[in-house]
């Protein structure tokens, strides 16, 4: 697969999320499938693998240790604190929360030091410096050797950075999400920042995986999300409609399309699909060779954007420790 950067690292142009794999659509798959979609990827030439502490509160974590530990070596490693204290999810950016929890994630993940970890969210009861200021003590100790923050602001983004450069900044992305392009993506620009984009699928439905009688299991994050509900679901299938024959345009699933199109904005974008299908997994990392002309790249904009788009990326309840810049949907 074709390579970008990420601060000190030299990546493939797609990374695998693996939140999927331990919680977040529904039943995650079994071990087995879990196993082919992390080996199987190695092998599809992922060299960066996306996880959290928060993911399934710790069985992430340990499925990559357990899974991929052996094969350390051959992939950067990305995980993420902040959001959970001693394996129970609760937001919390207590210097001393942050160290605990990253010394829990060395353990699960079978590794000595962490490539990049994440700031999973700001915990605004804490300044950003003080939480920023904990993760340059752990690259110090040698325990991580880079920084990253999620879902931030521009200003807050130059507040961290102040304290310790920022080595990349992941954020949701997506032809149906747009925010990042209000300010991030510029600050990020300026300071050097990589763009890591999270759900560049829309959480499967820029891939035609939700139909309108989908019915969503109670662990599945999207049940309360609105752009998968009522009206607005109805308005969002149409677009996905349009999107869809772009996508046969442009010869390429519309799962395919979403990463080309994320490629194509930027060479400090680097997407991080989520699958817990092997197939798919392999799919996405071919969308790295799909090329869209400047006439189509514009053609998905006006097609999917902050105006076509019905409801919220996340339910009110989801939004409190969000502190992005995002667009009126
Ligand atoms: N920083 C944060 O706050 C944050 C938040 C959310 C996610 N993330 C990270 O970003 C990663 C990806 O985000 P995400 O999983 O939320 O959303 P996503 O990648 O946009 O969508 C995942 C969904 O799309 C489907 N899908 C993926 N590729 C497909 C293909 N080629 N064809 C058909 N369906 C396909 C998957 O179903 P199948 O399993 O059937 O393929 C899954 O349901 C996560 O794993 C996690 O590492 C970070």
């Amino acid at each position: 697969m074709q390579t970008r950067k990420i601060g000190p690292f030299e990546v493939s142009a797609i990374g695998l999320g693996c939140m999927n794999l331990s919680w977040g659509y529904g039943t995650p798959p079994s071990r087995e499938v879990a196993e082919r979609v992390l080996l199987g990827a190695l092998d599809a030439g992922y060299t960066h693998f996306d996880t959290a502490a928060l993911y399934g509160l710790g069985h992430n974590e340990k499925l990559i240790g357990e899974v991929l530990g052996p094969h350390r070596d051959r992939f950067m490693l990305a995980s993420k604190c902040g959001v959970s204290n001693n394996g129970r999810r609760e937001l919390n950016g207590d210097p001393a929360v942050l160290k605990a929890t990253c010394e829990l994630s060395l353990q699960q993940l079978k590794t000595d030091v962490i490539d990049l970890y994440y700031l999973h969210r700001w915990d605004r009861r804490v300044p950003i410096e003080d939480s920023v200021g904990a993760l340059a003590d752990l690259v110090r100790e040698g325990k991580i050797r880079t920084i990253g923050l999620s879902e931030i602001s521009a200003a807050t983004l130059r507040r961290a950075h102040a304290v310790h450069p920022i080595t990349a900044l992941q954020t949701e992305y997506s032809p149906w999400t747009r925010n990042p392009e209000v300010a991030v993506l510029e600050a990020c620009r300026e300071l050097g920042t990589a763009f890591v984009a999270f759900s560049p699928v829309g959480r499967g439905f820029l891939a035609g995986r939700v139909s309108a009688d989908h019915i969503f299991e109670d662990t599945d994050i999207r049940k309360t999300m609105p752009r998968f509900q009522g009206e607005d679901f109805a308005a969002n299938l149409k677009v996905l409609d349009a999107f869809k024959a772009l996508a046969a345009e442009a010869a390429c699933t519309p799962a395919q399309l979403c990463m080309a199109w994320l490629l194509a904005k930027g060479d400090d974008i680097i997407p991080i699909p989520g699958t817990t299908n092997p197939d798919h997994m392999v799919e996405n990392a071919r969308s790295a060779q799909v090329a869209l002309s400047p006439e189509l790249l514009a053609r998905i904009e006006a097609t999917v954007n902050a105006r076509t788009v019905h409801g919220h990326r996340y339910s009110e309840a989801m939004r409190i420790p969000i502190d992005t810049e995002e667009l009126a949907t």
